[in-house]
């Protein structure tokens, strides 16, 4: 109803959510990156996204990268760029993709390292709490990924 400085919003100011961006793929671990490498990789991102205003979690497991990343679309852009020129692993599979008006699901997670094991539970916890239908559609087709998709075997060993 107010902007900051305490102003009346006007009728055509929307105050609603943010436009973000989301990207979620899996791909496999280059060899040689193990657990210590990961936790760098985890160290970097989350000094990196934080000034990009980006969030996710991320996933290592038997060798494979499972990623969410939500953030302003220019700065997800960029990062997807990166993850693509990136060395440390190879055979990324987009899996979704979207840029919709919505609430952040991991709004306090930098870049947050989830175990293989809980990932399920994570996504399973988000669509629980979620009231966003653009949200709620897309943990869904997530979660009909772990079932049946190249995850299968991260997530169900
Ligand atoms: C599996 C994986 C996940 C990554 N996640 C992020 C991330 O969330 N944020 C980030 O800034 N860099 C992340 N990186 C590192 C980027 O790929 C890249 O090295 C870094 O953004 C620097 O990119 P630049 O050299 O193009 O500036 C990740 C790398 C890997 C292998």
């Amino acid at each position: 109803m107010f902007d900051e400085i305490g102003f009346p919003r006007g009728p055509d100011l929307d105050d609603g959510a943010p436009i973000l961006e989301s990207f979620v793929y899996c791909s496999r671990a280059a060899e040689g990156v193990d657990d210590v490498a990961v936790d760098r990789i985890i160290e970097w991102s989350q000094r990196s996204n934080v000034e990009r205003d980006i969030t996710g979690v991320l996933v290592f497991g038997s060798g494979v990268f499972f990623q969410w990343i939500e953030g302003p679309p220019a700065e997800v852009k960029t990062l997807i760029a990166s993850l693509h020129g990136d060395p440390r692993h190879y055979d990324i599979v987009p899996l979704d993709r979207s840029v919709e008006q919505r609430e952040r699901l991991y709004p306090n997670w930098e870049m947050e390292r989830v175990g293989a094991d809980d990932i399920r539970e994570v996504l399973q916890d988000a669509l629980e709490s979620a009231e966003d239908e653009n949200n709620i559609a897309a943990l869904k087709r997530i979660l009909k990924h772990l079932d049946r998709g190249p995850l299968d075997t991260l997530v169900r060993r």
